[in-house]
């Protein structure tokens, strides 16, 4: 077979923890008097932190100091850390490990994209970082999806093309930045908020074998 990447986001892909983000995004756009609907929630999956809080207060039509914005942004990822304090493997979501025990045997290779600074914490307690040659997350990045700077170095890291990688994602910036890159987008979610991917599944349990036995042996032009 020949070689893909295979490149995974994190939060609602390989655990749940988009709700997390959700709570505690929630919890500060209330605080502050904004209104926080699931909708404008999904437009913050996939995006970085920084860019999140921005996003919130022009929703609210609210300017705030730089030292005021600092402390919301520790404010919310404390409180996302004690949220995921007592993760444990039990979050995976279903099938995730079976897909990449297969990969593995196929011998592709596999990387971690993520957009979040605590992907490495997250990884440890779901007993899950052995799984993947390389990690890119938040800390590696400087340019938020839908840039494709996270996948770019996830690819390079793992010595693919990047029309040789398969991009995983369950947010709309994750699959337009698989797409900007040139990768094949597997959004993972609804099919009409993921619209713009190549192929979409509701979760990894839909995801055949034969299906990945087709990703490997097919071109992206
Ligand atoms: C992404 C999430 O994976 O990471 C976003 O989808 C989150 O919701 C972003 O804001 C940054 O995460 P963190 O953990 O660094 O705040
Ligand atoms: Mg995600």
């Amino acid at each position: 077979m020949t070689k893909k990447a295979f490149i995974f986001d994190l939060d609602g892909v390989i655990v749940d923890t988009a709700k997390y983000h959700f709570l505690a995004w929630q919890n500060l756009a209330n605080g502050l008097g904004i209104s926080f609907s699931e909708e404008q929630n999904e437009q913050l999956k996939g995006v970085s932190r920084i860019r999140s809080l921005e996003k919130i207060l022009e929703w609210g039509n609210k300017t705030i100091s730089e030292e005021e914005f600092t402390s919301l942004m520790t404010k919310k990822n404390e409180e996302y850390l004690n949220y995921i304090e007592t993760m444990d493997t039990s979050e995976i979501l279903p099938d995730v490990p079976r897909v990449l025990e297969y990969l593995l045997t196929k011998e592709q290779a596999i990387a971690l994209g993520s957009a979040s600074k605590n992907a490495r914490i997250i990884l440890d307690k779901v007993l899950l970082k052995e799984k993947f040659h390389e990690i890119v997350d938040g800390t590696d990045v400087s340019k938020a999806k839908p840039d494709p700077e996270v996948f770019l170095i996830g690819a390079q890291k793992l010595g693919v093309a990047p029309k040789d990688c398969i991009v995983f994602e369950d947010s709309v910036a994750g699959v337009q930045a698989a797409n900007i890159a040139n990768m094949v987008s597997i959004g993972i979610g609804d099919a009409d908020v993921l619209h713009e991917a190549d192929y979409v599944f509701s979760n990894f349990t839909e995801i055949t074998e034969e299906f990945i036995n087709q990703l490997v042996i097919t071109k992206k032009v």
